[in-house]
């Protein structure tokens, strides 16, 4: 059974990015299978795995929300997960901001980021979004 961790909090700069990459590193060196999905249009937990430039990822979360809304394929997992030794990444970069303020108009919009996990986490062991 995966486990699915949000590291959330209304105020900025408060640690979670810290919390998700820490939890995440410590969780993979125990040989779990991890993903860390960056979920802030920051960017902070995809440029500390080691993209410097997030604004020129192709495939983001934000990619593939949308084509969740639009109702198109997602694209194949290794066209948009990112590995690295002990930790899978699901990037972001800022066409979150863009995403999430078109999101208001969208219905059922709490579930979508849901029933995207759901499909892929039969692969993991935990899930943790920052
Ligand atoms: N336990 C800690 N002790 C001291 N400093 C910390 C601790 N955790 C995080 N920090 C520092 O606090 C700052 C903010 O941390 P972090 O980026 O993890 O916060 P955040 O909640 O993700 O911020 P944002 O809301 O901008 O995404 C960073 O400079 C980080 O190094
Ligand atoms: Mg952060």
């Amino acid at each position: 059974m995966s486990k699915v961790i949000a590291i959330v909090n209304e105020k900025g700069g408060v640690g979670k990015t810290t919390t998700a990459i820490n939890m995440a590193y410590l969780l993979g060196k125990q040989n779990k299978k991890v993903l860390l999905i960056d979920f802030d249009g920051q960017a902070n937990s995809t440029m500390i795995m080691g993209d410097k430039n997030p604004n020129e990822i192709e495939i983001t979360i934000s990619t593939l929300i949308n084509k969740i809304i639009m109702k198109e394929n997602l694209p194949p997992k290794e066209d948009y997960i990112i590995k690295n030794k002990d930790i899978d990444l699901i990037p972001s970069n800022s066409n979150l901001f863009t995403l999430e303020r078109n999101l208001c108009n969208i219905n059922f919009r709490e579930y979508i980021l849901q029933s995207f996990i759901d499909e892929i986490k039969k692969d993991y062991d935990y899930i943790i979004i920052d």
